[in-house]
């Protein structure tokens, strides 16, 4: 089988910033430093690339500051995209955009489920052969059944409670098909159990942690990169036989993201069993 590069959409902080808030840290009053989150986006790619991704680029669009958030756009699976449907009308100029990439790139364009609400990548993830997804705070649990439905996968839904933890990659990361990353206490209690059930290595981040977004982690190979401030994870993954990188930031920690939510794989992540 030949190897395939991996393949990881991202999109320039051209036009990124706090012009509404939508989730717990985002205030207008907390600005971001625009040449200081380019720096930070520039780094988090130089980055990838050395990790051996290919990175495509989203064209940035005024007016539109969180499209930045790549890992929102859609759900990859295969050769089909599965469109966000934010729940935000902040955020639902964006769907357009992502759209007409996604078509050019040659991917199956599908809607999300009618009438509900799909935030894509960020609360949809596949570790082994399940589709592990977050519903809420921003997805619903109804629309994630009918997505598994439409590409033949089993769901685990899991109920996220903490509105700082609102998006399924804010608080979970697959590793592999056997090993993830979470923070348990953003997760309710059947939430937690299936998660022990079905994940056969769970690797707990510490709240200061979490907060630092250390679940917020970008996979490539066997390569983890995140935000700084994880040290606690870094330590554990290297136990692991992981390869960790840290790289700040903040600036994108002022909307709510962090490493994760600035990309959305392409060609499947690493856990996915299906790739
Ligand atoms: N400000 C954005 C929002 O609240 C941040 C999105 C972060 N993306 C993610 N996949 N967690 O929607």
């Amino acid at each position: 089988m030949p190897a395939t590069v991996p393949h990881i959409l991202m999109c320039p902080p051209d036009y990124y910033g706090i012009e509404y808030e939508i989730n717990p840290w985002m205030s207008r009053g907390r600005q971001v430093d625009r040449p200081q989150a380019i720096e930070q986006w520039r780094a988090l790619k130089r980055l990838l690339e050395k990790c051996g991704a290919r990175v495509s680029l989203l064209p940035p669009v005024d007016g539109l500051p969180d499209l930045v958030f790549t890992a929102n756009a859609a759900m990859i699976y295969q050769h089909t995209a599965v469109l966000a449907n934010f729940r935000h009308q902040q955020r639902q100029g964006e769907t357009p955009h992502a759209r007409a990439w996604l078509q050019g790139a040659g991917f199956d364009v599908v809607l999300a489920p009618t009438g509900t609400c799909f935030e894509g990548a960020g609360d949809a993830l596949f570790c082994g052969e399940t589709l592990f997804a977050g519903y809420r705070i921003r997805s619903d649990a109804r629309g994630m059944q009918q997505v598994g439905q439409l590409i033949g996968t089993r769901v685990i839904p899991l109920e996220l409670v903490d509105p700082y933890f609102y998006h399924l990659d804010t608080c979970f990361c697959p590793l592999s098909a056997t090993q993830a990353i979470w923070h348990p206490a953003a997760f309710d209690t059947y939430a937690r159990q299936a998660l022990a059930a079905h994940v056969e290595q769970l690797i707990e981040v510490s709240e200061d942690e979490a907060r630092s977004f250390a679940c917020n982690a970008v996979v490539v190979g066997r390569n983890v990169l995140t935000n700084t401030g994880c040290p606690g994870l870094h330590a554990a993954l290297t136990d692991l036989g992981y390869t960790t990188q840290a790289t700040p930031l903040a600036e994108f920690v002022k909307a709510g993201g962090s490493a994760k939510c600035l990309t959305l794989r392409l060609d499947g992540e690493e856990a996915a069993a299906w790739k």
